[in-house]
């Protein structure tokens, strides 16, 4: 077979690029190794920044967003200003600061409506359970794509450009790699995030982001009676040593303030554990093969910028095959490494910055001594308090206009 792009991933950034080029008259097919009920069912990030959602609309696709999404101005840091002390909460309110919010919205819905607006609507191709994914003659104006469909058949798929959207494990990105030229700037944390799913009404409107002596809590949500809950744990925890109760009883101690109630429910799915890293691969292309999203990148989730950075990647990507197929240029395809990495370094600054001032680090390390924390405390109260610094985490959080940083 063949078509114009060959986008190998159905997550976040594989899917809006679908979509983005069927709104340009430009063909695609997806492969995605897993089936559709599987990732219409993981459940992963939940914060849409305000440009996500803007590109989302502009792109036709956010009708149940707008209707069920749960818009947000702002969110609270909730930390004690000195050891011993009870922690309170310290808003940073977005709407005041930078005139915009966050929407919540769980990615596997956003993934579902991409599906539905593909699949259902426009009948265009989705290819789940392709195995054997392999990447040929990138570096000439015909690449292809061989793998072999879910009921066993080798398959070839021939294409002007592949974009690689196939998240960290994909095969994407060893394919730059194996040009010679790829980079790849790494942090590795020594945590991980213990994530939760409750039956459960949220007892606040907004995300609380606590910073504890037991280690990091997050408190978010999903819907008016769907809480999501994060606990810093080890990086190699086993979710089998957190019951229940013992989830429950950590994060009642570490979202401990005066006036707050954490109310229990039924757990949806079992408690898992993220490794926590931050990852720059560069270039993001070689010859005809892009990458976009995971494939290319990864932020610890503080920051809430995973997803919001896979959509703002193929927002750039997108234009750049419209471009060539309109005039033959392929001056988009050259700048587009770059103007991607600009927006990521961005988000992995802040996605750091946001992990580092928050977590509990080993108390024999330069991060979690006395020192370290004296740092972080001081960190804190100085967003808390101060409206530049304020402003400088609700922009960073909220997202930078596309094409601005
Ligand atoms: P993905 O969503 O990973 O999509 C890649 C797709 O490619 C997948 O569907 C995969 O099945 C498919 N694929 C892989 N290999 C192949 C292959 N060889 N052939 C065909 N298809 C292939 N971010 C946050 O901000 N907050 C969070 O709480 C958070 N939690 C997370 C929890 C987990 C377990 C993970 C893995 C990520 C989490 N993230 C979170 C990050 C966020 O979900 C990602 O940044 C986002 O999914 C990136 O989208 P993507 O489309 O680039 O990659
Ligand atoms: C969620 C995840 C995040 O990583 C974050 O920073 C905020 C919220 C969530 O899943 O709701």
């Amino acid at each position: 077979t063949r078509t114009q792009v060959g986008i190998i991933g159905a997550g976040p950034a594989g899917l809006v690029l679908a979509r983005l080029l069927a709104l340009a008259g430009i063909d695609s097919v997806v492969l995605e190794a897993r089936d559709r009920g599987y990732i219409e069912a993981r459940v992963r990030a939940g914060v849409l920044e305000a440009p996500s959602v803007e590109l989302l609309r502009e792109a036709g696709v956010a009708a149940r967003l707008d209707r069920e999404g749960m818009p947000h101005t702002g969110i609270a840091l909730r930390f004690a200003e000195a050891p011993g002390e009870a922690a309170a909460d310290h808003r940073i309110d977005f709407a005041d600061l930078v005139g915009t919010g966050i929407t919540v919205y769980g990615q596997q819905e956003v993934v579902k409506d991409l599906l539905a607006d593909r699949i259902d609507e426009a009948g265009l191709p989705v290819e789940f359970e392709v195995s054997e994914v392999a990447l040929h003659d990138l570096t000439t104006d015909a690449p292809s794509i061989t793998y072999t469909s879910a009921d066993g058949t080798s398959c070839v798929l021939h294409c002007d450009v592949v974009a690689g959207c196939d998240g960290f494990h994909g095969v994407s990105r060893p394919a730059v790699a194996a040009g010679g030229e790829l980079t790849v700037a790494e942090r590795v944390y020594p945590f991980g995030w213990l994530g939760v799913l409750a039956r459960a009404a949220p007892t606040t409107d907004e995300l609380v982001y606590a910073h504890h002596d037991n280690g990091f809590a997050l408190y978010s949500m999903r819907s008016p009676e769907v809480t999501r809950l994060y606990l810093q744990v080890g990086a190699d925890a086993d979710p089998g040593d957190w019951s229940e109760r013992r989830i429950w009883d950590e994060l009642a101690t570490r979202l401990a303030c005066d006036g707050f109630t954490l109310n229990e429910g039924e757990f949806l799915e079992k408690p898992s554990v993220t490794p926590m890293r931050s990852m720059v691969a560069a270039p993001m292309r070689r010859g005809r093969l892009f990458l976009a999203g995971d494939s290319a990148h990864i932020v610890p989730p503080t920051g809430a910028k995973g997803m919001n950075l896979a959509i703002a990647d193929v927002r750039v990507l997108a234009d750049a095959i419209a471009g060539f197929y309109r005039t033959g240029s392929e001056t988009g395809f050259d700048e587009y490494s770059a103007t991607c990495l600009r927006r990521v370094w961005r988000a992995e600054h802040f996605s750091w910055f946001m992990t580092s001032m928050l977590h509990r680090f080993a108390p024999d390390t330069e991060a979690g001594d006395a020192f370290g924390v004296g740092l972080q405390r001081s960190q804190l109260r100085y967003a808390a308090t101060s409206r530049a610094a304020a402003t400088s985490l609700a922009e960073n959080y909220v997202g930078l206009p596309h094409g601005a940083v």
